[in-house]
């Protein structure tokens, strides 16, 4: 059994805004070629900014834990300063995962990234800081 921190712990067993938005501004879906599991982001924007944000997630108990965090992370904030989220930071906003579970915090933030960079798309915005 892998150590878990407890904010980790606290995400799994009560995740935020877990949930699908029916009529989304964006959508972003990622797979884990590491074990195939798969998260799903879905965003509402206004005045630039990301008014919502619920997520699906067929993954593993680290998966949920950094999908909820990445969640929280990215309401409230503007599309350039959500596009700035890193799997990394994740990581370590939610204390710690262990190495075999590093993977997991990948899915997050690139499904995050995929529902910003849709939106982007769907309304011919470009990003500011390049890629
Ligand atoms: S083992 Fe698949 S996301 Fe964690």
């Amino acid at each position: 059994m892998p150590q878990y921190s407890d904010k980790v712990m606290d995400h799994f067993t009560n995740p935020r805004n877990i949930g699908e938005i029916t009529d989304p501004d964006g959508v972003g879906e990622v797979g884990n070629p590491v074990c195939g599991d798969m998260m799903k982001f879905t965003i509402k924007v206004k005045d630039g900014r990301i008014e919502d944000v619920k997520y699906l997630t067929f993954g593993c108990g680290a998966a949920i834990s950094v999908s909820s965090m990445v969640s929280e992370m990215a309401k409230g904030k503007t599309l350039e300063e959500a596009l700035k989220i890193t799997n990394k930071q994740v990581a370590e906003e939610l204390g710690g995962l262990p190495g075999n579970k590093m993977h997991c915090s990948n899915l997050g933030a690139d499904a995050l990234h995929k529902a910003i960079e849709d939106y982007m798309e769907k309304n011919k915005i470009k990003a500011e800081s390049g890629s």
